[in-house]
């Protein structure tokens, strides 16, 4: 099979592999689309290698496509499925091997299988948005939750969590464009913020500020180093903040006493290394949670741009850029 291969020096190419076999319990996906996804810039950095498990230098964290075949006592699922679900590794390639558990079946919108491209651009954004502000911060309706890049694809998909299920997003970003973008997905107050990587953010007065001076209940910190003190900042009392992601750096000052007074709970989460018990339970969370309300048409993929698999290095060097709103897609023909 072909597929995007992390060469010297990080470059991306596209190589022939032996195609993978599923073992016990496995099915064999044949890849249709596949989410591009921050991770898979630092693994080609040599930032974030991949779990022992999973191809160690074809990148990709999530896929849409059929399945082609299926390993001994694989009942879960059949070939020709059609099927979606976050993996390891190794999503940047015309097939991939998975635990046939971990995976979805495509919902239908308004009686239409959703397409490929569509589908690619749920797994990862939507399951770490859900199982963050849902699950782990335990977000109900009527709460606030914080919402940190808002035009990411973690964050476009946390915005219309929100809202499905009746809690209220407020959202950051450095340009007005995404905010006023965002609030076609149901953001209810934007924040605009510096560009300038050396500024500290300031953003925990506009919060109250949107909140009757209560805070939020939820951060959802998808950008880490100097937003996370004013995350805390911006919380009410006995309010959670989840670390996502570290994209302005994994140090900060914070002052613990805001921490212990508000009676604060302060949250990490990877999706990648967990083992495959919690891949499982992701995979029921995406059938059983998020493919409803897609089918619903309350969550709508957010789909940026689609560019054929060969051309994954503008792909990823399109969201280096910081350029796109949802999410980058790749299609595997
Ligand atoms: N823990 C997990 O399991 C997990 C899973 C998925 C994603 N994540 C994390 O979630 C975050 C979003 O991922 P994604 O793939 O959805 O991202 P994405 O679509 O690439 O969007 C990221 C956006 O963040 C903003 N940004 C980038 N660098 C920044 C900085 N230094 N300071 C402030 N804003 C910055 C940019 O928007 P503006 O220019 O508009 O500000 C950029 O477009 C990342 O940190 C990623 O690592 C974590």
């Amino acid at each position: 099979m072909r597929a995007i291969v992390i060469g010297d020096g990080g470059s991306l190419e596209l190589r022939e592999v032996p195609t993978p076999e599923p073992g016990p319990g496995q099915a064999r996906v044949r890849v249709r689309a596949c989410g591009v996804n921050r991770a898979d810039l630092l693994q080609r950095r040599g930032l974030y290698p991949a779990p022992a498990d999973a191809p160690q230098d074809i990148p990709g964290l999530e896929i849409a496509g059929e399945v082609e075949a299926v390993g001994s006592g694989t009942t879960d699922v059949r070939p020709g499925d059609r099927v979606y679900g976050i993996v390891s590794g190794g999503a940047y390639a015309e097939a991939v091997v998975v635990h046939a558990r971990t995976l979805a079946p495509i919902p239908s919108v308004s009686g239409k299988p959703l397409g490929f491209v569509e589908a690619a651009a749920i797994p990862e954004a939507f399951l770490t948005a859900y199982d963050a502000m849902i699950v782990q911060c335990g977000l109900v309706a009527g709460e606030t939750v914080l919402v940190h890049a808002v035009g990411s694809g973690v964050g476009t998909a946390a915005v219309q969590i929100a809202r499905a299920i009746g809690a209220r997003a407020i959202g950051t970003a450095r340009s007005q464009d995404k905010l006023e973008r965002a609030r076609g997905l149901g953001l209810h107050a934007g924040i605009a913020l510096e560009v300038n990587p050396d500024g500290a953010p300031r953003f925990a007065t506009r919060v109250r500020e949107s909140t009757d001076g209560r805070g939020a209940d939820v951060v959802l910190e998808l950008v880490g180093g100097a937003y996370v003190p004013e995350s805390l900042a911006s919380l009410a009392e006995r309010g959670r903040v989840v670390l996502v992601g570290l994209m302005a750096g994994a140090r900060a000052d914070v002052d613990l006493g805001v921490v212990l007074r508000r009676r604060l709970r302060v949250f990490g989460t990877v999706l990648r290394s967990r083992p495959l018990e919690e891949k499982i339970l992701a995979g029921q969370i995406l059938a059983r949670n998020i493919s409803p309300l897609v089918a619903e048409g309350k969550l709508v993929p957010v789909v940026d741009r689609v560019l054929p698999l060969d051309r994954a290095l503008e792909a990823q060097d399109l969201m280096a850029s910081n350029a796109n709103f949802g999410k980058i897609v790749l299609q595997v023909d």
